[in-house]
């Protein structure tokens, strides 16, 4: 046989292997064995020495043809059974989009971080600063700068842990003001602030107390701050809070670091007035103590208590989370149960 006929049958032999090949390893042992260095091409073309010069090139880009024409088949062939492999593992892949989904069950913020980010933003809209201090005090910013000396009656009113003899954790956020107000630059314009955060005092825990709450305390202070200003801050934010028709009303009270200070009523957001178990039958709720900035407390933050005055006020979100949802214990806010904290969703 001639080597053109040798590598014609040669070519139609691989073909039809080609084409009957099914998988991707065995088409590459084809590739190996025909094209390969040791394969029949290679030998043909090995043998070409013995041929004569006119004959050479001609079996020799013959046998080239052939080498391509494989080649060519063999990528082919390669292509076809890649994509058949793809659409097969496809197939197995797919989801079936109708199928039910899993369940994920999605968390929401803690009533009380609500409530507090509600008030917050309610302020920041009025152009206060918000400023978080520290939870652990000195005795010096927690008491004796809001004008409550050792040894002061009212310090009774907020039963204290101590840490050690100066320390403490701190009974209201107040301490956060004196740090603000020693540090404000009046030049630059009045202080409005609100301080958020956590508080602690040594009460026995019971359905209206805890010995950890929040608290949000406002200040201000600049020239000629007066009680009509305090009212009427106070009033926005109960409208805000509570609802556009709620009314407040004040009742003289006492507190160390203000003077006069106030006992702040507002109108029941509930039977507006007409008496409720919410507001106790009174029409009445009692939510928060305010009054304005004791001239002692201004001093001893260096200001001068003859040019500014101020007001400040102190608020209790755990009660407002109370009232407005009708919990009746405080300490189902602290004790993470999800069945009762994932009721309030939020937005
Ligand atoms: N610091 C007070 C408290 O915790 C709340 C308060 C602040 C009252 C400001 C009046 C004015 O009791």
């Amino acid at each position: 046989m001639s080597l053109q006929a040798k590598l014609e049958s040669l070519k139609n032999e691989t073909l039809e292997k080609i084409d009957n090949v099914s998988d991707l390893q065995a088409l590459n042992q084809i590739r190996v064995e025909t094209l390969g260095k040791k394969g029949p091409i290679t030998e043909v073309l090995r043998g070409m020495k013995d041929l004569s010069i006119e004959e050479r090139p001609k079996v020799g880009s013959f046998a080239n043809e052939i080498r391509d024409e494989l080649t060519q088949a063999i990528e082919a062939r390669k292509q076809l059974l890649e994509d058949e492999a793809l659409t097969v593992a496809l197939a197995k892949e797919s989801i079936d989009v109708t199928l039910p989904g899993q369940q994920v069950q999605k968390g929401n913020r803690h009533v009380l971080t609500q409530i507090m980010e509600e008030i917050e933003d309610i302020f920041i809209g009025m152009g206060y600063q918000v400023v978080e201090g520290y939870e652990v005090e000195s005795d010096h910013y927690n008491f004796e700068r809001m004008n409550l000396p050792k040894e002061h009656p009212a310090r009774d009113m907020q039963d204290t842990f101590y840490i050690s003899e100066d320390i403490l954790i701190r009974t209201h956020t107040s301490p956060v003001q004196a740090r603000t107000m020693e540090k404000h630059d009046f030049s630059k314009g009045p202080l409005r602030m609100i301080s958020p955060g956590k508080v602690f005092r040594r009460d026995t825990d019971d359905a209206t107390h805890s010995h950890q709450f929040h608290q949000i305390e406002g200040l201000v202070v600049d020239k000629h701050v007066t009680m009509g200003d305090l009212k009427g801050t106070l009033e926005v934010m109960m409208q805000k809070m509570f609802g556009e028709d709620r009314k407040i009303r004040l009742r003289p009270s006492y507190f160390p670091f203000t003077e006069p200070s106030v006992e702040v009523d507002v109108s029941c957001f509930k039977c507006d007035g007409a008496g409720c178990n919410v507001c106790k039958y009174t029409g009445w709720i009692e939510i928060l103590g305010a009054g304005m900035v004791h001239p002692n407390v201004l001093k001893m933050s260096g200001i001068d208590p003859e040019e500014y005055s101020g007001f400040a006020f102190g608020i209790g979100p755990d009660r407002v989370a109370m009232l407005r949802y009708g919990v009746n214990d405080i300490r189902n806010f602290y004790q993470n149960d999800l069945r009762f904290l994932s009721q309030f969703k939020g937005e």
